[in-house]
């Protein structure tokens, strides 16, 4: 009924999460509420290190994408749940390492980091820097040289597959800022040259190929590149990496038309082409690791609001307001994503209007969806929208001096906050004067 399995209908027809009333839930922590389910984030994870488990032989790491929800309790549930992490900042490095992550179970990520970031990565034991460039190398190489240490790195590696969500386009020359290219020989010339620097330690290559990705093709397709140019490598410099991260960007339902395929069958077809395409290159299957974020807590997620005001212009449109918008989820605002609205205490009834949902900032763009459909709403009602688990707690701001909204766990019927919502002096607590 609903697009993800942790949402539901009570007897007195309010939506669910986890089993819990989220009229309930709005009344006891306020609105804007991002409520999670934790069983669905712990099946995900499990679902992965499961099949990767399964199809790699052991072989293999679940790394989450932080980037997509980052805060402590996150942090210490992917721990628990034997993942690794990817960060990509110092910010997100922080918050790992102080919610207890290993520090050898992180990736750190990023087109470009800073040397305080990579000081920081070498001082703490970070499993593996992900190099994006050599000017990074360089820099890094030195670092590691001045404190006497070797800095185990990836490279990240432009395979020329532009994936899109139903579709993808082979490039022939790749405009991203990340990543080295291979047709201009950048990215051998790069892994050669660290190779031979003391403060390197070369272990393997990542790729990461878009995200909100339905198809399993391009995935297949990059592992095939990526396991050819580390045929190369072997054989121009004998040099044999280890390792291959294949990145995330797994699609999610955010409506109900969406199908994404199944995790289990991505990790099936992709393990096949690895294992196949090794034998025939005729170089030993690496140990793989995957970077999902979305598809770890996208579809645990919902946000709930206060509609405000519903504003009928005859013969134009309905707005309903509500009480957050761009500032909790700018994801309509920059990228115009979908998403499926339940107005929570009707949630078994029929949506039988179309509406645009606006949010209250003082932009015209502040909307969280048009033209939706939605059951019958009025002032002071709860509004819900659908997996917002990923990208919007994570991706928030206090535009309009609004504080961020607190996030609270479920599981199996109990609710804890886990992030708190910000306070008035939480916004001017930097203002000097
Ligand atoms: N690994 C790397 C190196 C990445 O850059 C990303 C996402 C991921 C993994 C995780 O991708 P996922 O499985 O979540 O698709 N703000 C955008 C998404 C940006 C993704 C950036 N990189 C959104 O709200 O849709």
């Amino acid at each position: 009924m609903f697009v993800s399995d942790c949402l539901g209908v009570n007897q007195q027809g309010h939506l669910t999460i986890g089993g819990r009333d989220t009229l309930e839930l709005a009344e006891t922590y306020g609105t804007p509420l991002y409520v999670m389910d934790e069983n669905e984030i712990r099946r995900a994870c499990r679902s992965y290190i499961g099949s990767i488990n399964k199809y790699y032989d052991g072989k293999g790491a679940v790394a989450f994408a932080s980037k997509a929800f980052c805060c402590r309790a996150m942090c210490r549930l992917a721990a628990e749940e034997g993942l690794c992490l990817d960060v990509v900042s110092i910010g997100e490095l922080h918050t790992a390492l102080s919610a207890g992550f290993p520090a050898e179970r992180l990736y750190f990520h990023g087109n470009n980091k800073t040397v305080e970031e990579l000081t920081a990565a070498l001082e703490q034991g970070v499993g593996r820097i992900v190099v994006d460039n050599p000017t990074e190398l360089e820099l890094l190489n030195q670092l590691a040289l001045a404190k006497g240490t070797k800095a185990a790195v990836s490279f990240r590696i432009k395979p020329g597959i532009d994936a899109h969500t139903h579709a993808y386009i082979r490039t022939g020359q790749i405009d991203s800022k990340f990543g080295l290219a291979l047709e201009t020989g950048e990215a051998m010339a790069t892994i050669t040259a660290a190779a031979k620097m003391e403060g390197i330690a070369v272990k393997g290559i990542h790729c990461h190929i878009g995200s909100q990705i339905f198809d399993v093709e391009p995935f297949e397709d990059a592992a095939r590149v990526m396991l050819g140019f580390m045929a190369q490598v072997k054989q121009a410099t004998g040099l044999e990496l280890e390792e291959l991260d294949l990145g995330g960007g797994f699609g999610i339902k955010y409506l109900p038309e969406h199908d994404p395929v199944e995790y289990e069958r991505y990790m099936q077809q992709v393990s096949t082409v690895v294992k196949e395409t090794c034998a025939k290159l005729g170089i030993a299957t690496p140990f793989v690791t995957i970077e999902p974020g979305r598809s770890i807590v996208g579809s645990a997620g919902i946000t709930l609001y206060k509609v405000g005001a519903v504003k009928e212009i005859p013969g134009v449109r309905t707005y309903v307001s509500v009480d957050g918008g761009m500032a909790d989820n700018p994801r309509y605002i920059l990228y115009q994503s979908e998403y499926d609205f339940v107005a929570a205490a009707r949630a078994a009834q029929p949506k039988d209007r179309t509406v645009t949902v606006a949010g209250k900032c003082c932009e015209s763009g502040d909307l969280l969806g048009e033209n939706v459909a939605l059951q019958e709403v009025h002032p002071g009602d709860v509004l819900a929208v659908l997996a917002t688990g990923a990208y919007n707690y994570s991706m928030s701001s206090n535009y309009n001096r609004i504080p961020k909204p607190p996030v609270v766990f479920v599981k199996d019927g109990e609710a804890r906050v886990v992030v708190k919502r910000e306070t008035l002096d939480d916004l001017i607590r930097n203002d000097l004067l």
